[in-house]
Protein backbone atom coordinates (compact mmCIF):
# COMPACT_ATOMS: atom_id res chain seq x y z
CA UNK A 1 0.00 0.00 0.00
CA UNK A 2 3.33 2.05 0.59
CA UNK A 3 2.86 3.48 -3.22
CA UNK A 4 -0.89 4.38 -3.11
CA UNK A 5 -1.57 8.04 -2.72
CA UNK A 6 -3.63 9.02 0.08
CA UNK A 7 -6.39 11.68 -1.18
CA UNK A 8 -8.15 14.33 0.38
CA UNK A 9 -12.04 13.44 0.37
CA UNK A 10 -14.59 15.86 -0.14
CA UNK A 11 -12.99 17.78 -2.92
CA UNK A 12 -14.66 20.59 -5.23
CA UNK A 13 -15.73 19.90 -8.78
CA UNK A 14 -13.45 22.34 -11.01
CA UNK A 15 -15.68 21.20 -13.81
CA UNK A 16 -19.79 20.68 -12.54
CA UNK A 17 -19.97 17.68 -14.59
CA UNK A 18 -16.91 15.89 -14.29
CA UNK A 19 -15.73 14.11 -10.83
CA UNK A 20 -12.81 16.28 -9.02
CA UNK A 21 -9.45 15.71 -10.35
CA UNK A 22 -8.23 15.30 -7.37
CA UNK A 23 -10.20 11.64 -6.84
CA UNK A 24 -8.78 10.67 -10.48
CA UNK A 25 -5.20 9.32 -8.49
CA UNK A 26 -7.36 6.49 -6.43
CA UNK A 27 -8.86 5.37 -9.97
CA UNK A 28 -5.86 5.19 -11.82
CA UNK A 29 -4.21 1.13 -12.13
CA UNK A 30 -5.31 -1.35 -10.23
CA UNK A 31 -6.70 0.40 -6.81
CA UNK A 32 -10.09 0.59 -7.12
CA UNK A 33 -10.68 0.62 -3.02
CA UNK A 34 -7.41 3.12 -1.79
CA UNK A 35 -7.26 5.24 1.16
CA UNK A 36 -8.68 9.05 1.77
CA UNK A 37 -8.23 11.55 4.58
CA UNK A 38 -11.37 13.25 5.75
CA UNK A 39 -11.03 16.51 7.60
CA UNK A 40 -10.34 15.19 10.82
CA UNK A 41 -7.36 13.58 9.43
CA UNK A 42 -9.16 9.75 9.43
CA UNK A 43 -8.36 7.45 6.76
CA UNK A 44 -10.96 5.96 5.39
CA UNK A 45 -11.49 3.94 2.03
CA UNK A 46 -12.64 5.30 -0.85
CA UNK A 47 -14.18 3.22 -3.42
CA UNK A 48 -13.76 4.47 -7.06
CA UNK A 49 -14.11 0.81 -9.10
CA UNK A 50 -17.77 -0.20 -10.46
CA UNK A 51 -17.16 -4.18 -9.75
CA UNK A 52 -16.15 -3.37 -6.27
CA UNK A 53 -18.67 -0.69 -5.58
CA UNK A 54 -21.71 -2.83 -6.74
CA UNK A 55 -20.50 -6.22 -4.67
CA UNK A 56 -19.65 -3.34 -1.83
CA UNK A 57 -23.41 -2.22 -1.72
CA UNK A 58 -24.76 -5.33 -1.81
CA UNK A 59 -22.46 -6.58 0.74
CA UNK A 60 -24.60 -6.73 4.60
CA UNK A 61 -21.31 -6.65 6.40
CA UNK A 62 -21.19 -2.75 5.57
CA UNK A 63 -23.33 -0.73 7.48
CA UNK A 64 -25.18 2.69 6.98
CA UNK A 65 -26.22 3.17 10.64
CA UNK A 66 -25.49 6.79 10.91
CA UNK A 67 -25.50 6.05 14.90
CA UNK A 68 -22.59 3.64 14.70
CA UNK A 69 -19.87 6.07 16.00
CA UNK A 70 -17.46 4.85 13.30
CA UNK A 71 -19.77 5.90 10.76
CA UNK A 72 -17.44 7.94 8.01
CA UNK A 73 -18.87 12.16 7.89
CA UNK A 74 -16.77 14.13 5.75
CA UNK A 75 -17.25 17.34 6.96
CA UNK A 76 -16.98 19.30 10.45
CA UNK A 77 -21.15 20.44 9.53
CA UNK A 78 -22.09 17.05 9.59
CA UNK A 79 -19.83 15.71 12.54
CA UNK A 80 -21.47 17.95 14.73
CA UNK A 81 -24.92 16.01 14.22
CA UNK A 82 -23.49 12.97 13.40
CA UNK A 83 -25.34 10.38 15.75
CA UNK A 84 -28.92 12.16 15.38
CA UNK A 85 -30.94 9.25 13.89
CA UNK A 86 -31.53 9.31 10.00
CA UNK A 87 -34.47 7.01 8.80
CA UNK A 88 -34.24 4.58 6.01
CA UNK A 89 -30.96 5.83 4.49
CA UNK A 90 -29.72 5.48 7.82
CA UNK A 91 -30.49 2.21 8.98
CA UNK A 92 -30.01 -1.18 8.30
CA UNK A 93 -32.57 -4.34 7.66
CA UNK A 94 -34.34 -5.75 9.07
CA UNK A 95 -35.57 -2.21 10.75
CA UNK A 96 -34.75 -0.69 7.25
CA UNK A 97 -36.44 -3.29 4.94
CA UNK A 98 -40.01 -2.73 7.69
CA UNK A 99 -40.16 0.98 6.63
CA UNK A 100 -39.09 0.74 3.37
CA UNK A 101 -41.89 -1.35 2.57
CA UNK A 102 -44.68 1.28 4.09
CA UNK A 103 -43.25 3.14 0.67
CA UNK A 104 -42.35 0.85 -2.03
CA UNK A 105 -46.24 0.85 -3.19
CA UNK A 106 -45.95 4.56 -3.63
CA UNK A 107 -43.03 4.30 -5.70
CA UNK A 108 -43.45 1.52 -8.22
CA UNK A 109 -43.33 1.91 -11.89
CA UNK A 110 -47.06 1.84 -12.04
CA UNK A 111 -47.90 4.59 -9.29
CA UNK A 112 -45.23 7.07 -10.91
CA UNK A 113 -46.78 6.43 -14.54
CA UNK A 114 -49.73 7.99 -12.88
CA UNK A 115 -48.17 10.76 -11.99
CA UNK A 116 -46.66 11.40 -15.49
CA UNK A 117 -50.02 13.96 -16.27
CA UNK A 118 -49.82 15.99 -13.23
CA UNK A 119 -46.04 16.55 -13.77
CA UNK A 120 -46.32 17.29 -17.63
CA UNK A 121 -49.11 19.82 -16.56
CA UNK A 122 -46.76 21.46 -13.84
CA UNK A 123 -43.90 21.46 -16.55
CA UNK A 124 -46.28 23.22 -18.72
CA UNK A 125 -47.81 26.14 -16.58
CA UNK A 126 -44.32 26.74 -15.28
CA UNK A 127 -42.59 27.00 -18.29
CA UNK A 128 -45.80 29.21 -19.33
CA UNK A 129 -44.74 31.68 -16.92
CA UNK A 130 -41.42 31.85 -17.85
CA UNK A 131 -41.74 32.50 -21.88
CA UNK A 132 -44.24 35.03 -20.28
CA UNK A 133 -41.39 37.02 -18.01
CA UNK A 134 -39.42 36.86 -21.08
CA UNK A 135 -35.43 36.00 -20.91
CA UNK A 136 -33.25 36.39 -18.92
CA UNK A 137 -34.31 33.92 -16.08
CA UNK A 138 -32.68 32.04 -13.32
CA UNK A 139 -33.92 28.42 -14.51
CA UNK A 140 -33.13 26.79 -11.25
CA UNK A 141 -35.54 29.15 -9.05
CA UNK A 142 -38.17 29.00 -12.67
CA UNK A 143 -38.20 25.46 -13.25
CA UNK A 144 -35.13 23.38 -12.14
CA UNK A 145 -36.58 23.46 -8.46
CA UNK A 146 -40.02 24.26 -8.41
CA UNK A 147 -40.96 20.73 -10.82
CA UNK A 148 -39.76 18.47 -7.96
CA UNK A 149 -40.66 20.44 -5.49
CA UNK A 150 -44.25 20.66 -6.78
CA UNK A 151 -44.86 17.31 -7.56
CA UNK A 152 -43.63 15.85 -4.09
CA UNK A 153 -45.69 18.37 -2.30
CA UNK A 154 -48.85 16.58 -4.52
CA UNK A 155 -47.33 12.79 -4.17
CA UNK A 156 -46.85 13.69 0.16
CA UNK A 157 -50.32 16.04 0.79
CA UNK A 158 -47.53 18.81 1.99
CA UNK A 159 -48.68 22.31 0.16
CA UNK A 160 -46.76 23.24 -1.48
CA UNK A 161 -47.52 27.11 -0.52
CA UNK A 162 -45.05 26.06 2.45
CA UNK A 163 -42.19 25.89 -0.46
CA UNK A 164 -40.01 28.73 0.64
CA UNK A 165 -40.17 27.52 4.33
CA UNK A 166 -39.08 23.97 2.96
CA UNK A 167 -36.71 24.83 0.43
CA UNK A 168 -34.50 26.99 2.24
CA UNK A 169 -34.52 24.56 5.25
CA UNK A 170 -33.32 21.79 2.78
CA UNK A 171 -30.44 24.15 1.65
CA UNK A 172 -29.30 25.37 5.43
CA UNK A 173 -29.47 20.81 6.26
CA UNK A 174 -27.26 20.18 3.29
CA UNK A 175 -24.90 23.24 2.61
CA UNK A 176 -24.99 24.79 5.91
CA UNK A 177 -22.94 26.79 6.16
CA UNK A 178 -22.47 27.01 9.81
CA UNK A 179 -22.26 22.98 12.13
CA UNK A 180 -25.50 24.43 14.09
CA UNK A 181 -27.07 24.72 10.73
CA UNK A 182 -28.02 21.19 10.59
CA UNK A 183 -29.72 20.47 13.72
CA UNK A 184 -31.32 23.87 13.24
CA UNK A 185 -33.06 22.70 9.81
CA UNK A 186 -33.83 20.04 11.07
CA UNK A 187 -35.39 21.01 14.58
CA UNK A 188 -37.27 23.62 12.02
CA UNK A 189 -38.39 20.56 9.72
CA UNK A 190 -39.39 18.17 12.87
CA UNK A 191 -41.68 20.76 14.15
CA UNK A 192 -43.10 21.60 10.46
CA UNK A 193 -43.82 17.98 10.34
CA UNK A 194 -45.17 17.45 13.61
CA UNK A 195 -47.82 20.27 13.25
CA UNK A 196 -48.72 18.75 9.62
CA UNK A 197 -49.34 15.66 11.17
CA UNK A 198 -51.35 17.09 14.08
CA UNK A 199 -53.39 18.77 11.53
CA UNK A 200 -54.19 15.97 8.48
CA UNK A 201 -54.80 13.78 11.71
CA UNK A 202 -58.38 15.63 12.14
CA UNK A 203 -58.72 17.46 8.72
CA UNK A 204 -57.03 14.03 6.56
CA UNK A 205 -56.19 15.10 2.98
CA UNK A 206 -55.17 12.85 -0.18
CA UNK A 207 -51.36 12.61 -0.19
CA UNK A 208 -48.83 9.26 1.11
CA UNK A 209 -48.38 11.07 4.45
CA UNK A 210 -52.22 10.83 5.21
CA UNK A 211 -51.95 7.14 3.79
CA UNK A 212 -49.32 6.75 6.43
CA UNK A 213 -50.96 8.29 9.23
CA UNK A 214 -54.35 5.82 8.77
CA UNK A 215 -51.84 2.74 7.72
CA UNK A 216 -48.77 2.65 9.85
CA UNK A 217 -48.83 5.29 12.64
CA UNK A 218 -52.52 4.61 14.02
CA UNK A 219 -51.91 0.93 13.45
CA UNK A 220 -48.90 1.61 15.96
CA UNK A 221 -46.42 0.06 12.83
CA UNK A 222 -44.34 3.81 12.97
CA UNK A 223 -43.92 5.83 16.00
CA UNK A 224 -45.11 9.95 15.87
CA UNK A 225 -41.05 10.76 15.73
CA UNK A 226 -40.31 8.09 12.96
CA UNK A 227 -42.62 9.25 10.60
CA UNK A 228 -41.82 12.93 11.12
CA UNK A 229 -38.23 11.98 10.04
CA UNK A 230 -39.01 9.38 7.24
CA UNK A 231 -41.54 12.61 5.69
CA UNK A 232 -38.52 14.75 6.36
CA UNK A 233 -36.30 12.59 4.33
CA UNK A 234 -39.19 12.14 1.93
CA UNK A 235 -39.45 15.72 1.18
CA UNK A 236 -36.15 16.57 1.21
CA UNK A 237 -34.40 14.09 -0.86
CA UNK A 238 -37.60 14.03 -2.98
CA UNK A 239 -37.26 18.19 -4.95
CA UNK A 240 -33.00 18.61 -3.77
CA UNK A 241 -31.61 15.64 -5.90
CA UNK A 242 -34.34 16.10 -8.82
CA UNK A 243 -33.80 19.79 -9.45
CA UNK A 244 -30.08 19.78 -8.86
CA UNK A 245 -30.32 17.11 -12.37
CA UNK A 246 -32.64 19.07 -14.04
CA UNK A 247 -30.61 22.46 -13.67
CA UNK A 248 -26.86 20.45 -14.29
CA UNK A 249 -29.00 18.62 -16.68
CA UNK A 250 -29.68 21.73 -19.03
CA UNK A 251 -26.42 22.74 -18.52
CA UNK A 252 -24.42 20.18 -19.21
CA UNK A 253 -26.78 19.50 -22.67
CA UNK A 254 -26.31 23.30 -23.48
CA UNK A 255 -22.52 22.56 -23.22
CA UNK A 256 -22.78 20.03 -25.43
CA UNK A 257 -24.69 20.72 -28.72
CA UNK A 258 -23.88 17.82 -30.78
CA UNK A 259 -25.38 15.58 -28.09
CA UNK A 260 -28.54 18.11 -27.65
CA UNK A 261 -29.03 17.69 -31.40
CA UNK A 262 -29.60 14.14 -31.37
CA UNK A 263 -31.99 14.41 -28.48
CA UNK A 264 -33.51 17.16 -30.28
CA UNK A 265 -33.51 14.59 -33.70
CA UNK A 266 -35.49 11.41 -31.37
CA UNK A 267 -37.64 12.14 -28.78
CA UNK A 268 -37.18 8.39 -28.37
CA UNK A 269 -33.77 8.61 -27.10
CA UNK A 270 -34.90 10.88 -24.06
CA UNK A 271 -35.22 7.55 -21.54
CA UNK A 272 -31.14 6.58 -22.73
CA UNK A 273 -30.16 10.14 -22.28
CA UNK A 274 -31.42 10.15 -18.83
CA UNK A 275 -29.51 7.49 -17.89
CA UNK A 276 -26.08 8.43 -19.44
CA UNK A 277 -27.11 12.38 -17.75
CA UNK A 278 -27.20 10.66 -14.51
CA UNK A 279 -24.05 8.20 -15.16
CA UNK A 280 -22.20 11.54 -16.56
CA UNK A 281 -23.67 13.76 -13.76
CA UNK A 282 -23.98 11.22 -10.61
CA UNK A 283 -24.72 14.18 -8.59
CA UNK A 284 -25.05 12.17 -4.90
CA UNK A 285 -21.00 12.03 -5.01
CA UNK A 286 -19.87 10.25 -1.69
CA UNK A 287 -22.10 7.37 0.04
CA UNK A 288 -20.72 6.42 3.38
CA UNK A 289 -20.69 3.00 5.43
CA UNK A 290 -19.00 1.58 8.01
CA UNK A 291 -17.60 -2.24 8.48
CA UNK A 292 -19.01 -4.19 10.93
CA UNK A 293 -16.95 -7.15 10.05
CA UNK A 294 -13.65 -7.86 7.90
CA UNK A 295 -14.21 -7.62 4.22
CA UNK A 296 -11.62 -8.26 1.21
CA UNK A 297 -12.26 -6.52 -1.77
CA UNK A 298 -10.30 -5.32 -4.63
CA UNK A 299 -6.98 -6.57 -3.15
CA UNK A 300 -7.31 -4.70 0.56
CA UNK A 301 -8.79 -5.84 3.45
CA UNK A 302 -11.25 -3.72 5.01
CA UNK A 303 -11.31 -4.08 8.70
CA UNK A 304 -14.00 -3.72 10.87
CA UNK A 305 -14.35 -0.74 12.14
CA UNK A 306 -13.37 0.94 9.18
CA UNK A 307 -15.08 3.84 7.29
CA UNK A 308 -15.82 3.42 3.29
CA UNK A 309 -17.23 6.29 0.77
CA UNK A 310 -18.39 5.12 -2.66
CA UNK A 311 -17.53 8.03 -4.93
CA UNK A 312 -20.42 7.33 -7.84
CA UNK A 313 -19.04 10.25 -9.65
CA UNK A 314 -15.92 8.18 -9.83
CA UNK A 315 -17.38 4.64 -9.77
CA UNK A 316 -19.36 5.62 -12.93
CA UNK A 317 -16.17 6.62 -15.00
CA UNK A 318 -14.63 3.28 -14.75
CA UNK A 319 -13.26 2.17 -18.18
CA UNK A 320 -13.74 -1.57 -17.64
CA UNK A 321 -18.03 -0.93 -17.04
CA UNK A 322 -18.14 1.96 -19.56
CA UNK A 323 -15.75 3.17 -22.73
CA UNK A 324 -14.80 6.20 -23.24
CA UNK A 325 -16.16 7.22 -19.83
CA UNK A 326 -15.51 10.71 -20.47
CA UNK A 327 -17.63 11.51 -23.07
CA UNK A 328 -21.37 12.04 -22.71
CA UNK A 329 -22.82 9.76 -25.25
CA UNK A 330 -26.54 10.37 -24.79
CA UNK A 331 -26.87 6.79 -27.03
CA UNK A 332 -25.16 4.74 -25.13
CA UNK A 333 -26.07 1.33 -22.57
CA UNK A 334 -25.51 3.60 -18.92
CA UNK A 335 -26.89 0.26 -17.98
CA UNK A 336 -25.69 -0.71 -13.63
CA UNK A 337 -24.60 2.95 -12.77
CA UNK A 338 -25.04 3.82 -9.72
CA UNK A 339 -25.67 7.45 -9.53
CA UNK A 340 -28.90 5.91 -7.98
CA UNK A 341 -27.05 3.85 -5.25
CA UNK A 342 -27.56 0.04 -5.32
CA UNK A 343 -28.43 -2.77 -2.76
CA UNK A 344 -30.75 -2.47 -0.30
CA UNK A 345 -30.60 1.57 -0.32
CA UNK A 346 -30.85 1.86 -3.59
CA UNK A 347 -32.80 5.31 -4.55
CA UNK A 348 -36.63 4.51 -3.38
CA UNK A 349 -37.15 7.64 -5.33
CA UNK A 350 -35.91 6.99 -9.21
CA UNK A 351 -38.91 6.42 -11.15
CA UNK A 352 -40.19 9.37 -9.84
CA UNK A 353 -37.38 10.94 -10.94
CA UNK A 354 -36.58 9.58 -14.31
CA UNK A 355 -40.34 10.52 -14.78
CA UNK A 356 -40.08 14.15 -14.02
CA UNK A 357 -36.43 14.43 -15.60
CA UNK A 358 -37.50 13.03 -18.93
CA UNK A 359 -40.73 15.65 -18.99
CA UNK A 360 -38.62 18.42 -17.90
CA UNK A 361 -36.01 18.14 -20.04
CA UNK A 362 -37.93 17.23 -23.02
CA UNK A 363 -40.40 20.08 -22.52
CA UNK A 364 -38.23 22.38 -22.03
CA UNK A 365 -36.05 21.73 -24.98
CA UNK A 366 -39.18 21.53 -27.02
CA UNK A 367 -40.65 24.85 -25.85
CA UNK A 368 -37.58 27.13 -25.81
CA UNK A 369 -35.89 25.61 -28.96
CA UNK A 370 -33.32 28.74 -29.18
CA UNK A 371 -32.39 27.91 -25.01
CA UNK A 372 -28.69 29.15 -24.27
CA UNK A 373 -26.83 30.11 -21.23
CA UNK A 374 -27.33 34.14 -20.55
CA UNK A 375 -23.69 34.13 -18.74
CA UNK A 376 -20.34 32.86 -19.74
CA UNK A 377 -20.19 29.44 -18.58
CA UNK A 378 -17.25 29.37 -16.53
CA UNK A 379 -19.13 32.42 -14.42
CA UNK A 380 -22.06 30.45 -13.55
CA UNK A 381 -22.14 29.29 -9.30
CA UNK A 382 -22.26 25.41 -9.30
CA UNK A 383 -22.25 23.70 -5.67
CA UNK A 384 -19.80 23.02 -3.72
CA UNK A 385 -17.86 18.99 -3.52
CA UNK A 386 -19.30 18.48 0.07
CA UNK A 387 -22.77 18.37 -0.81
CA UNK A 388 -25.41 17.38 -3.59
CA UNK A 389 -23.43 18.20 -6.56
CA UNK A 390 -25.52 20.89 -9.26
CA UNK A 391 -26.02 24.83 -10.20
CA UNK A 392 -26.57 27.68 -7.78
CA UNK A 393 -28.26 29.26 -10.53
CA UNK A 394 -28.35 28.93 -14.07
CA UNK A 395 -29.28 31.69 -15.89
CA UNK A 396 -30.95 31.34 -19.38
CA UNK A 397 -31.94 33.63 -22.72
CA UNK A 398 -33.82 31.80 -25.86
C1 LIG B 1 -32.12 12.32 -9.76
C2 LIG B 1 -32.53 12.38 -8.52
C3 LIG B 1 -32.04 11.49 -7.42
C4 LIG B 1 -30.80 10.98 -7.18
C5 LIG B 1 -29.53 11.15 -8.01
C6 LIG B 1 -30.90 10.18 -5.97
C7 LIG B 1 -29.84 9.46 -5.42
C8 LIG B 1 -29.97 8.60 -4.37
C9 LIG B 1 -28.91 7.73 -3.88
C10 LIG B 1 -27.49 7.68 -4.43
C11 LIG B 1 -29.41 7.01 -2.85
C12 LIG B 1 -28.68 5.92 -2.06
C13 LIG B 1 -27.83 6.49 -0.98
C14 LIG B 1 -27.06 5.44 -0.21
O1 LIG B 1 -27.11 4.25 -0.54
O2 LIG B 1 -26.35 5.82 0.74
C15 LIG B 1 -30.79 7.42 -2.67
C16 LIG B 1 -31.63 6.93 -1.70
C17 LIG B 1 -32.90 7.44 -1.48
N1 LIG B 1 -33.59 8.32 -2.26
FE1 LIG B 1 -32.95 9.20 -3.94
N2 LIG B 1 -32.18 10.25 -5.50
C18 LIG B 1 -32.92 11.01 -6.36
C19 LIG B 1 -34.26 11.30 -6.27
C20 LIG B 1 -35.09 10.91 -5.26
C21 LIG B 1 -36.50 11.23 -5.16
C22 LIG B 1 -37.32 12.00 -6.21
C23 LIG B 1 -36.95 10.69 -4.01
C24 LIG B 1 -38.37 10.77 -3.57
C25 LIG B 1 -38.84 10.67 -2.42
C26 LIG B 1 -35.82 10.02 -3.36
C27 LIG B 1 -35.83 9.37 -2.16
C28 LIG B 1 -34.82 8.54 -1.68
C29 LIG B 1 -34.92 7.77 -0.46
C30 LIG B 1 -36.11 7.73 0.48
C31 LIG B 1 -33.71 7.07 -0.32
C32 LIG B 1 -33.32 6.11 0.80
C33 LIG B 1 -33.74 4.72 0.41
C34 LIG B 1 -33.36 3.66 1.40
O3 LIG B 1 -32.48 3.87 2.24
O4 LIG B 1 -33.96 2.58 1.33
N3 LIG B 1 -34.71 10.18 -4.16
N4 LIG B 1 -31.11 8.38 -3.62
Amino acid sequence: MADIETISFPQDRTCPYHPPTGYRPAHRGPQAVSPARLFDGRTVWLVTGHAEARALLVDPRLSADRENPAFPVFTERVAATASRRVELIGLDDPEHNVQRRMLIPSFTVKRTAALRPRIQETVDSLLDAIIEQGPPVDLVSAFALPVPSMVICALLGVPYADHDFFESQSRRLLRGPAASDIDAARDALDEYFRALIQRKRSDPGEGLLDELIAQQLDTGSVNHDELVRMAEILLVAGHETTANMISLGTFTLLQHPDQLARLRASTDLMPAAVEELLRFLSIADGMSRVATQDIEVGGVTIRTGDGVILSTSVINRDEAAYPSPDELDLGRNSHNHVAFGFGIHQCLGQNLARAEMEIALRTLFDRLPELRLAAPAGDIPFKPGDTIQGMVELPVAW
